[in-house]
């Protein structure tokens, strides 16, 4: 459920007409709707609620920190994944304690960065990282909490490149060879070993994965428990799946998940984690576009907007299907017309839809992609030098630009010339 319905004909954002946004912000823009942000957070939250666990939102799905400050005012921690990640959630006031550290390639930078602001824990994902992890505590001069990463060989069953759970993948230690590497963390003095991470991969629709990797884990706790380590944490990752196409797609239920987590490993009485990014982000959020052109070309129609592969790169890179609607709600029974929507950007893949049945539409128009929240505007760029679009946060009537657009002029000064030109 979410918060961008038509009422009187056009498309609102909460209680605000998405046009009226566009009139003062221009177009492209993201828009997101906090109260579909705090349901998401409270429905994921809930589910758990029969365990002691933290939601931690991973904040690489859509980091603004206005974001960050609505979900952390509400209890989330935050998963980050880079140096530049924890001081983002850091100035939203999300406390250290609440920071989980994850990814394969944290640096001593980062490492050292996370230890004197204040850390919940580091998930560890391989061997050499422990041993950086084990100086950097020492010089530090304090104990590192961790969890483990263990790949569990699970097929997750989603696109190839939000696959993370197999052992071709780069995350995590074999599941096989995670009591040797427990040893070794255990002998090591500066770190402290709380528990288990796991991860396999994003936009899961089915909870058979998660059934087998969650089994693995509740096995691997009993044995290094009974090898002598404290395992009082798991960390089970993120990856539930929305729907992206309204019409056909039903992905799990949270209740389910939830249930799913009680069920597999309830018993150990173990703190649960989650970091979930997409289901609470994704459908929190629309990417607001004006058609520029409509182009008849040999047999088919073009709709060319003025948004672009630069500015939500996910059917580009993954064949993704986002729902585009009009903001001026259709007639009913209109007849739907077929067209290709793509962008102005120099490319054939800078197309968004093919064949896509829509009303029929004409320059000046409105469109807004769903399910744009998350991996929408962090995965932007300024290629074809294009600004970065704004991002808009409503909350009931009210409205606020939470990241403006650059000027070409900031976007050109960012530049610096040697002075041998
Ligand atoms: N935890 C870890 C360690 C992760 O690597 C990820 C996502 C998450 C949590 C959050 O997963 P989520 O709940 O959002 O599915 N750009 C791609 C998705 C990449 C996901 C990367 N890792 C996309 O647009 O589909």
């Amino acid at each position: 459920m979410d918060h961008f319905l038509y009422r009187d004909g056009a498309l609102y954002a909460e209680d605000v007409p998405i046009a009226e946004i566009a009139a003062a912000v221009g177009t492209p823009f993201y828009v997101y709707s906090t109260a579909t942000l705090l349901r998401h957070f409270k429905v994921l939250d809930d589910a758990l609620a029969g365990m002691d666990h933290l939601v931690c939102y991973a904040m690489k799905a859509a980091s603004n920190q206005a974001i960050l400050k609505t979900l952390a005012q509400a209890g989330a921690g935050m998963d980050v994944v880079s140096g530049g990640e924890y001081l983002r959630a850091k100035a939203a006031g999300v406390p250290g304690d609440k920071i989980v550290f994850s990814g394969v390639g944290k640096t001593a930078d980062e490492i050292r960065m996370a230890l004197t602001g204040g850390i919940r824990q580091f998930n560890v994902e391989s061997e050499p990282e422990m041993e950086v992890l084990n100086r950097v505590a020492g010089e530090v001069g304090v104990i590192a909490p961790i969890t483990i990463r263990v790949n569990p060989d699970v097929d997750a069953k989603t696109h190839a490149k939000i696959a993370t759970g197999k052992s071709e993948n780069k995350f995590g230690i074999p599941i096989a060879r995670a009591r040797d590497v427990y040893a070794m963390a255990a002998a090591m003095e500066h770190l402290e070993v709380i528990g288990i991470d796991v991860h396999i991969g994003s936009q899961l629709t089915d909870l058979a994965p998660y059934e087998l990797a969650y089994q693995k884990v509740a096995e691997l706790t009993e044995t290094l428990r009974a090898d002598g380590h404290t395992i009082r944490r798991l960390d089970l990752g993120g990856g539930l799946g929305i729907p992206y196409a309204r019409s056909n797609e039903a992905p799990p239920l949270p209740s389910d998940y939830g249930k799913l987590v009680e069920r597999t490993v309830g018993h150990l009485g173990c703190e649960i984690e989650i970091e979930p990014g997409r289901l609470i982000a994704g459908n929190a959020g629309c990417m607001v576009s004006e058609v520029i052109y409509v182009k008849s070309g040999e047999g088919r129609d073009f709709l060319i907007l003025d948004g672009a592969m630069n500015d939500l790169i996910r059917p580009a890179m993954y064949e993704a299907h986002h729902d585009i609607v009009p903001v001026i709600e259709p007639a009913p029974g209109i007849e739907q017309v077929p067209y290709d929507i793509v962008g102005p950007v120099c490319e054939s893949g800078d197309t968004f839809a093919k064949q896509r049945m829509m009303p029929p539409l004409n320059a000046g128009d409105l469109v807004a992609f769903r399910s744009a929240g998350a991996y929408g505007a962090v995965m932007s760029s300024e290629y074809n030098t294009r600004p970065l679009i704004p991002e808009v946060l409503v909350k009931g009537d009210q409205y606020a630009v939470i990241r403006q657009r650059p000027t070409f002029e900031e976007m050109i000064n960012r530049d610096s010339i040697p002075e041998w030109l």
